[in-house]
Formats: structure tokens, sequence, C-alpha cells
């Protein structure tokens, strides 16, 4: 069976997606095949495009990028034991993967979970790249207590506007950066929201619990000064620099384990109404459509997330 699929043929800028019918492989045991629905941006698709992580990883051209993804079961392999054909789902495609950037997709069932009914198909597209690395990081990694003290860089992104949601409703004080949207950040739960571009965090918060990064560099390096001491940093961009670990006595971690995968109990939360994704804008799923998406997500501040739909 083919599938008519956004791929590129080369590591590059946006001009390279183009619209190709591509041949889908058979399904591993424990793999599901998906009609896609819908997307989203994610800085890792743009850095994939761009070739960043070719030493690290080999993708095979004509690739179809692209993380999330959310639509109905088609097909399951034969160890599925988690889903059945006719389900909705969203999850996270590997990265040498087949998907989500084409009309049917390839998951491993452990990178999906069940789309509740009164989900739209635009949050479920945002949620599997702003919820997993979310989660991990506050919980997993970052053990978030109730009543503790975390600041979330980055307010405004996917993760950390996910993330100021699930740490709020798990009973901590969150504090946030950001360059915009300061009231919507305090309306998601931020107890305090601190304009990256006209104030040092460093000087207005003291004494944390945890840090969660998404900004890296200065921010990075800055975060070590507001925590306590035995308190945490949870990077989602910069390995754990141990000199200052040992310097401010605090726990330096990089989000790259693998954990249980965290999406049921998020969809569960965005079933709720306890957490929501603002989806800033949206483009058709096709190569015009993604090139367009990822231009404008690199061209405009946005508040959330940017939108594949078929
Ligand atoms: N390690 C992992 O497993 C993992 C998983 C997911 C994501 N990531 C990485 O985590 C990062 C964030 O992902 P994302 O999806 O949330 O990206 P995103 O949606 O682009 O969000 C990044 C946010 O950071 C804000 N920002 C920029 N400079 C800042 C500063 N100095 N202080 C505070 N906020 C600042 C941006 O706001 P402006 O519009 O004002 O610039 C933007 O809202 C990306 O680099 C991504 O690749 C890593």
């Amino acid at each position: 069976m083919k599938t008519n699929a956004v791929v590129i043929e080369d590591y590059g800028d946006s001009s390279k997606f183009k619209d190709q019918e591509i041949e889908i492989p058979d399904l591993k045991p424990k793999q599901i095949l998906i009609k896609v629905a819908g997307s989203s941006v994610a800085p890792f698709d743009i850095a994939v495009r761009n070739g960043v992580f070719k030493n690290d990883f080999e993708i095979e051209f004509p690739a179809i990028t692209g993380t999330d993804v959310t639509g109905k079961i088609v097909e399951i392999g034969s160890a599925v034991d988690k889903f059945e054909i006719g389900d909705l789902v969203c999850g996270m495609v590997g990265v040498k993967g087949f998907g989500a950037y084409s009309e049917y997709a390839i998951l491993g069932q452990s990178k999906a979970a069940k789309v509740l009914e009164n989900i739209p198909t635009e949050v479920a597209a945002s949620l599997p790249m702003t919820a997993i690395p979310a989660y991990n990081a506050l919980f997993d990694l970052g053990k978030l207590q109730a009543g503790e003290k975390v600041l979330i860089h980055g307010g405004t992104g996917g993760v950390g506007s996910m993330a100021i949601q699930l740490a709020k409703n798990a009973g901590a004080i969150v504090y946030t950066t950001a360059g915009n949207d300061f009231d919507k950040l305090k309306q998601l739960g931020a107890t305090k929201v601190i304009n990256y571009h006209e104030e040092k965090f460093e000087e207005e918060l003291s004494n944390l619990d945890l840090v969660i990064d998404t900004v890296g560099h200065y921010t990075y390096k800055h975060s070590f000064e507001v925590l306590k001491k035995s308190g945490r940093i949870v990077s989602l961009v910069e390995n754990p620099d141990d000199k200052l670990a040992d310097k401010y006595q605090v726990e330096a971690m990089y989000l790259s384990g693998k954990f249980d995968n965290p999406l049921s109990k998020v969809v569960k939360l965005v079933s709720e109404g306890k957490v929501k994704i603002n989806v800033q804008q949206t483009f058709p799923l096709n190569a015009d459509g993604v090139r367009d998406a990822q231009d404008y997500y690199e061209d405009n501040h946005v508040f959330g997330k940017v939108v594949l739909l078929k």
C-alpha cells in the first residue's frame, strides 16, 4: 500500500519539502498504522530537517519528518495489545519513523495514547511533544512535589506552557520566564512571570526546589543561582554542568532518559479542562503547508503551538 507523504530528499531549508507517494512498510509486531488527522511543528522537527543531528543518527532519504501525530488506527501489528483498529490516538513518531507529515503514519504502541472524545484534533496534534517532555522533566527526573517552588523557563513555548499547568495542577508554586503573554501565563498557573527582555530572573528569585530549563546558554548557567542547596535542575537543552552543580550543591540533569509514557495522564487532564494548549495558527498538512508552518514558527513569536491539519 502507498501513501501520500511530505518528504525531504536532503537536509536543508523549508523549501526542501515536497509531496511524494511512498510505499508503507510492513508493521513490526508492536506498531500501529494510523490515518493521520493532524500533526504540529516542534523545534526538534526543524533541527532534523536542517541536519543538526546528522552526526548523531542517520535518516534515510526520502525521509518523512514530523514527530507529533494524531489520527485513527487502521491497522495493528501482531503483538499490539493496548489498542484496536478504529481507536483515535495521538503519539510521538520515532525519529527514523514513518510519518507524521504523511497521510498514514507508523507509531510504536508505547509512544501512543487514546484521545478522549472531547479533545479537538488540533489539541491532540500538539500534545505528545509538549506533554511527554514536560511531564518527564517535572516528575520523572525533577521529582516535583506538591508545595515545592519551581521555575519553568520559556513559559510561552510548547513545553513551557504545558509544564506550568502540570506543575500547578500537582500543587507546586510556579514561576516562569517569558518575553510576552504575561497575563495568559498567570492564567495558566504562574504565580510570577519574569520578563526575560527586561529583568534578570536570578535577581528576582531564590531558594527554589526545581528549575526546568527549555532555553539554555545564559539562562541555564544562571539558573543554578536561584536553587536552594540540594535543589534540582533539569535541562531539555544543555548537558549537566557538573562544576556549577558542585559549586551550588545541587543536582543537574539532562532530559534524555526513557520513562513510562505519561501521555494518557495528560490526555485525561486536557479532557477535564485542567490543562489547555493554545493553538496559535493552523496550516494544511501537505508540502506547502509544512513549509509555511515551519517558516511561520521560525519567523514569529508563538504562544503554544503551530498545527498541521489534514
Ligand atoms: N531533551 C528533550 O527530550 C526535549 C524534548 C522536547 C523539547 N526539547 C527542546 O526544548 C526546547 C523548548 O521546546 P518547545 O517545544 O517548548 O519550543 P518553543 O515552543 O519554541 O518554545 C521556546 C520558548 O522559549 C522562549 N524563550 C526564548 N528565549 C527565552 C529566554 N531567554 N527566556 C525565557 N524564554 C525564552 C520563546 O519565546 P520567544 O517567542 O519570546 O522567543 C519560546 O516561547 C527546544 O529547544 C526543544 O528542542 C528537548
